[in-house]
């Protein structure tokens, strides 16, 4: 096809060769199939972020240490200064998050290279060479779903052993290709240690996957992975040899304050957000 403008400086520069196909166009990027001497690779190409959807907004500014409300608001605000002073750290937060995740052994794409806004990385494809389909389009026996399910809840394991919280983990970000499953879209991703939301997003992410699964195997609707695998990273004793039981014993009475006001604040950005986004047009 004709290189889309967004590729060719990627092709003059020599780091592609030519556009395949386009794969997907997503809320926050296109994906392309492309070619590079004898590899094929996928091209991730960014949207703008008067593109993206304010949804995505709003995660990102939950994401990051916002030291105060002031602040907050401002972001969910989302003036044209900045946006632009999110877009590159955005952006990069993706490729910094591969990179460090494909050297602790998680399986995600394998970064290629970052250049005006496009990444370059691996084509996560099935056993016929093809682009891999999404979990959300495969079905599953009950056995497979009890597999991937654990070899997935190894890898949110090893995400946080490597201080990283997916943040958008689900059966649409999850990629099967001929060797199993592979994380993708990683823009989101926080800091399991300096971030205030990364509990709420590891639960979230790994009651995702319970969910998904739940439906091909039942009694994993049952399981507790979300708190349990939390609570041993709580106390220092999370590691790939930690054996799980998806069993989590709740503690009565004590509350978290700190934990309830955040959820308000939270609640308070998403509004902000969504009354913004009924004002701008799409
Ligand atoms: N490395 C890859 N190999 C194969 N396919 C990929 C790869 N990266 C992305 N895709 C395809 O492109 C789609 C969109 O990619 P991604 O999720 O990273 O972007 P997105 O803009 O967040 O999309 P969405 O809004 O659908 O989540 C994926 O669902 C997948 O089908
Ligand atoms: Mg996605």
């Amino acid at each position: 096809m004709k290189a889309p403008k967004r590729l060719r400086s990627l092709i003059e520069e020599g780091m592609i060769d030519s556009v395949v196909r386009q794969l997907m166009s997503g809320k926050e990027a296109q994906v392309y199939v492309v070619r590079c001497g004898d590899e094929t690779l996928c091209a991730k190409v960014y949207k703008e972020a008067t593109q993206r959807s304010f949804r995505q907004a709003v995660d990102y500014t939950e994401n990051r240490k916002v030291k105060n409300t002031r602040q907050a608001r401002a972001m969910a605000k989302g003036t044209r200064f900045g946006r632009q002073a999110q877009e590159a750290a955005w952006q990069s937060a993706e490729v910094d998050a591969l990179y460090r995740l494909a050297s602790a052994g998680v399986r995600v794409p394998r970064p290629h290279n970052f250049h005006d806004g496009v990444l370059l990385m691996e084509l996560v494809a099935d056993a016929n060479g093809d682009a891999a389909p999404r979990l959300n389009d495969v079905a599953f026996t009950a056995e497979q779903a009890r597999d991937h399910h654990a070899t997935l809840l190894a890898e949110v394991v090893r995400m946080l052993g490597a201080g990283v919280v997916h943040g958008d983990l689900s059966e649409f970000n999850i990629l099967l290709a001929a060797d199993g499953p592979v994380i993708i879209d990683l823009p989101q991703a926080v800091d399991a240690a300096g971030n205030n939301h990364a509990q709420r997003m590891l639960l979230r992410d790994v009651a995702n996957l319970r969910d998904f699964f739940g439906r091909f195997a039942p009694e994993l609707l049952r399981t507790e992975f979300d708190h349990e695998i939390w609570d041993l990273y709580a106390r220092g004793l999370l590691s790939t040899e930690a054996a799980l039981t998806g069993r989590f014993e709740h503690k009565r009475g004590a509350v978290d304050l700190g934990g309830v006001m955040r959820e308000i604040d939270d609640a308070r950005a998403e509004e902000a957000a969504r009354l913004l986004r009924m004002q701008t047009p799409t």
